[in-house]
């Protein structure tokens, strides 16, 4: 089955059961308070919410679309076999309002179990559902394991989980959400049902919203590459010319350039142009990376079949200057590659002063530097790059203020809530796994935590919660980060944990956070750990014999 014919089949089975099919939104949210969009519930959120004004303009209570999302947080994964920058969410809606006929769990896996089984044919029994299994605010959810088990699915194919991974939202700090039930085929998780029935308030307490609604998601690309019997979706038609335009004999290269070039043509067709700030922050650093890693490829091809490829389904592709704004970006950043790349390879450590001046005089956002840098295995440090850029500027306080007010300035105050974060992590790994347990590396990014440490195990979902929860009754305790400069000798004699491997010089800095951390550490963090935000371990890997990777979050 042809994408057309699957994004077709699927608002057409939720058209002919009452839905009313809604396009997609654009990718620039109107909710300001989240920078792109993520999901395909967020151009619903007032309805959800209950605003039942907005929602007689709406004229139904049943809605099903094909959402444009795209998600920066999973940039550094482009490549392998399923994440991808842009990508489209199909998903259906049932809005709440309560006694007009409306339906709830039972009515959301009814559709979901006749489309996937009745509708596309697959077997029933190779399904694996997910449910919450509660958790101390939140009832474990008995009625949707019921329903599921009344409808054909066996007990033993239904696996209770955790806040993690069955507890869906909100996009932003408040706002609705609930828990979820998700269903898996071949191991890959294709559908997400989220039964919200929670407004999510500032102080991160729950409250029962006024309406209980549905809202679904599956990612098309997934199900598309598994209705294809194909691993991933870059294997389908909706990269297959794409992927034959790029020539190139790397597989993941291929990759990177289409999903980067085809995430490029999908934000500036919603008016988003290359900046330093923000979303313009966003479109750069995919398309210098796309320019970098397709030196020799004409991108400009790329976006006409991306775009041709699209056209038809998002008309906004044809109407917009997008090879105008690819071009003069290439233009821009093509001719200052060669020669950054050359002074890049000069370098053999990489100061804040030396980011800086690749990124002033070469244009090489921070993350590509820090990418090349990992490339050949050494260290950069983002608040180095932050410091220099301050210095350089010279810019009166004002102005620096209206400097930083967009990316830049947002980039490295996130990075400095997960440098603090990374510290409160380490204690707790300490604490839950073993007093042994140290930082084997580290990378921090605008996005995301990535840390490794010494351990054989995968974390156990228990483990995972308390680490969690220890990490977040930290945050909520509000404790003061000091620091306190000291010998080296000394920092150790008290016991402060560093990676002692590093050269450090013969005064440091040891940063205390209660009597939790104590680490050496140059800095900065925040003042409080309040400022941090709620702490979520997203992932878990292996990357060598010995060492687990972990990445967090702070939302
Ligand atoms: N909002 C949920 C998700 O994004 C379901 O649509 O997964």
């Amino acid at each position: 089955m042809n994408s057309k014919e699957l994004r077709n089949k699927f608002l057409k089975y939720f058209e002919e059961r009452g839905h009313k099919i809604v396009p997609s939104s654009s990718l620039i949210p109107k909710d300001s308070t989240v920078l792109l969009t993520t999901a395909g519930m967020q151009q619903f959120v007032p309805y959800l919410s209950g605003d039942h004004d907005a929602l007689k303009e709406l004229g139904s209570l049943h809605l099903a679309s094909a959402q444009k999302c795209f998600r920066a947080v999973d940039i550094d994964e482009v490549g392998d076999d399923t994440h991808h920058t842009f990508f489209e969410m199909l998903g259906n809606w049932s809005i709440g309002v309560n006694d007009k006929g409306e339906y709830f769990k039972e009515g959301a896996i009814k559709f979901a179990l006749g489309f996937f089984v009745d509708e596309l044919g697959l077997d029933k029994e190779e399904l694996h559902i997910t449910i919450f299994k509660g958790d101390k605010d939140i009832p474990k959810d008995e009625e949707a394991k019921r329903i599921w088990l009344e409808n054909g699915i066996s007990e033993d194919k239904i696996q209770e989980m955790g806040m993690e991974d069955n507890f869906w939202g909100p996009t932003a700090q408040t706002g609705p959400c609930g828990p979820s039930s998700e269903i898996y085929y071949n191991g890959v998780e294709i559908w997400n049902l989220v039964f919200m029935e929670y407004n999510k308030k500032v102080n991160g307490s729950f409250e029962k919203l006024a309406q209980t609604n549905i809202d679904t998601g599956i990612g098309f690309e997934r199900l598309l590459s598994l209705l294809n019997g194909v691993d991933s979706a870059y294997e389908t038609d909706l990269f297959k010319s794409v992927i034959e335009k790029i020539e190139s004999k790397d597989i993941k290269t291929s990759r990177i350039i289409a999903d980067h070039i085809r995430g490029a043509c999908f934000l500036i067709a919603d008016g988003i142009i290359p900046s330093n700030t923000e979303k313009g922050y966003i479109l750069r650093r995919i398309l210098r990376r796309a320019i970098r890693f397709g030196k020799s490829v004409d991108l400009i091809d790329v976006a006409k079949v991306v775009i041709n490829e699209y056209k038809d389904i998002y008309p906004e592709l044809e109407n917009n200057n997008i090879l105008d704004v690819i071009r003069e970006e290439q233009e821009k950043f093509g001719k200052t590659l060669e020669n950054g790349l050359k002074q890049f390879e000069k370098l053999d450590k990489i100061t804040g002063d030396d980011a800086f001046n690749l990124y002033q005089s070469y244009g090489f956002p921070f993350e590509l530097t820090q990418e090349l840098a990992e490339e050949k295995g050494i260290d950069v440090d983002e608040n180095a790059f932050k410091n220099a850029f301050e210095k350089h500027q010279e810019l009166s306080r004002k102005g620096m203020e209206q400097k930083f007010k967009g990316g830049l300035a947002d980039t490295s105050e996130q990075t400095t809530k997960y440098h603090t974060a990374t510290h409160l992590l380490l204690s707790a790994l300490r604490e839950v796994l073993d007093k042994d347990v140290s930082q084997k590396g580290s990378n921090i990014t605008a996005e995301r935590i990535r840390f490794d440490f010494n351990h054989d195990a995968k974390l156990t979902e228990e483990e995972v919660k308390r680490i969690e929860d220890l990490v977040n009754e930290r945050i909520k305790d509000d404790l003061e980060v000091k620091f306190e400069e000291m010998p080296l000798d000394q920092a150790r004699s008290d016991g402060a944990v560093g990676v002692f491997g590093e050269k450090y010089g013969d005064v440091v800095k040891v940063y205390t956070i209660n009597s939790f951390s104590k680490e050496i550490c140059g800095g900065p963090h925040v003042k409080r750990t309040s400022e941090l935000g709620h702490f979520k371990i997203t992932k878990q890997k292996s990357p060598g014999a010995g060492i687990r990777r972990i990445r967090a979050i702070l939302e």
